[in-house]
């Protein structure tokens, strides 16, 4: 028995859906437990490619109960659209594979209006937001006016909850933004709509892992985004408005941090980042676009291209101290074939001086300089490599520097999107 939680060690995207569809092989449960469809997870399942936002990747495996945690946010109609094309393609959801927490926060109108509003108003000085009402429903689950699942169940204690909050919502919307005030009669009709259908799917999700850790069963957390849009460890205000970090998969699934066994931090061979902020490694040339195009970098969630750079070791160190982690799984390795000469950061300049760890303000990373070590390129394609010694000897080089300046091993190395297409040195569900 072991639970384990999946983590992103850079600006999210860095492949852990594929990882996690691969490790629910051995998992019995799939847990989410913050961010909402700000997230998107690629998949590609016997030449299919499937795009989730909200529901756990596991879900595409028979057997598994893919738990949505409260520290998630819903939008209650991407969760049925992503029901619906399951049930296309001939996948059941039942209420027996898809667990959805009664206090998680929903994403109402509102928030996406206000998403967008707000970033219109920032101009130049915008945070880039995927525009979904991340942030906006955040903010009302911390300011206590949020509205939960189990409200979409009780039309009275809904309705109250819907007319309050439009009553400052309408306010701010119209007189400070300028934009149309909402009615809160289709509103309630179609959320009330939405509670009706997803309301088998209901329960109590810490309940249900407590019973399931205590069966001995193994436990799958699946993390979004990454460590560095973490809301406080990451590059504020250029973040997003969860807590990204392993330390909540506990606070947003309802277990406590002795459950935990393991934590394994997906790193992509090099960086990428959607939206403003700062990226010391950033390749604005032609390797930059070159990354792009064969690694397929544009947005799951909003299809904006993806800024690409170097692999940069100070970011993930960072993540190896804030998340604990156990190993690291590598990925998109084949997408670095072809390319002369690899760099990997390992240290900034700054005005201060040379330093190793990362400086907190996004004003610092944002001026710093990154000092990189460069490294031979292959020429290989990867995708058909099974074994670490089949890997060409530069591959390998890269690798090794990698994991020695992480300090933990590499447990997975994936060369290409499919589930065959991964080279697995440490199974984390078999050596807890
Ligand atoms: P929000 O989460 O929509 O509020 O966006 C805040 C910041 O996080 C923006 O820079 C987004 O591009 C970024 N972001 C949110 N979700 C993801 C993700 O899943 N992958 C990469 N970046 C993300």
């Amino acid at each position: 028995m072991a639970n384990v939680i999946v983590i992103g060690t850079q600006w999210g995207d860095e492949g852990k859906g594929k990882v996690v569809d691969l490790l629910s092989d051995k998992a019995d449960c799939v847990v989410r437990f913050q961010g909402g469809n700000n997230a998107g997870h690629t998949l590609v399942v016997n030449n299919e490619k499937f795009i989730f936002h909200l529901i756990p990747s596991g879900i595409l495996h028979p057997g598994k109960t893919c738990l949505i945690g409260n520290g998630v946010v819903i939008d209650p109609s991407v969760l049925i659209r992503e029901m619906d094309l399951l049930l296309e393609y001939g996948l059941g959801v039942t209420p027996e594979n898809l667990i959805v927490s009664r206090y998680a926060h929903i994403i109402m109108p509102y928030h996406r209006i206000l998403d967008a509003v707000r970033e219109k108003r920032k101009g130049k000085t915008k945070i880039g937001t995927t525009g979904r009402g991340i942030g906006p429903c955040y903010e009302d689950k911390v300011g206590r006016n949020g509205i939960r699942v189990h409200d979409l169940l009780d039309s009275r204690s809904f309705l109250e909850k819907l007319h309050a909050n439009l009553e400052e919502k309408n306010f701010v919307l119209h007189r400070f933004f300028g934009a149309e005030p909402l009615d809160p009669t289709p509103i309630a009709e179609e959320y009330l709509a939405y509670g009706e259908r997803i309301a088998p799917f209901v329960g109590d999700v810490s309940e249900f892992l407590h019973k399931a850790d205590q069966d001995g069963k193994n436990l799958l957390f699946e993390g979004a985004q990454g460590t560095h849009l973490d809301i406080d460890h990451g590059t504020y205000p250029f973040v997003t408005s969860s807590n990204t970090l392993a330390g909540n998969a506990c606070c947003g699934a309802g277990i406590g941090p002795t459950r935990i066994h393991k934590v394994l931090g997906i790193v992509k061979a090099y960086t990428t980042r959607v939206g403003a902020g700062p990226f010391p490694t950033e390749l604005l040339g032609d390797t930059g676009i070159r990354i792009r195009e064969v690694g397929g970098e544009f947005g799951a969630t909003t299809g904006r291209p993806r800024r690409c750079g170097w692999l940069d070791m100070v970011v993930v160190k960072a993540s190896i101290r804030l998340n604990g982690l156990a190993g690291l799984a590598i990925t998109k390795l084949d997408v670095l074939s072809g390319i002369p000469t690899l760099k990997i950061a390992k240290a900034y300049q700054l005005e201060s001086g040379q330093r190793d760890t990362l400086p907190g303000e996004s004003d610092a990373l944002q001026v710093c300089r990154p000092e990189f070590e460069e490294f031979p390129g292959w020429n290989e394609n990867l995708s058909t490599v099974q074994r670490f010694d089949d890997l060409p000897a530069n591959t390998r080089k890269y690798l090794a520097a990698v994991e020695e300046m992480a300090g933990i091993p590499i447990a997975m190395i994936s060369v290409g999107p499919r589930r065959t297409e991964t080279i697995i040195l440490r199974h984390p569900f078999d050596n807890p």
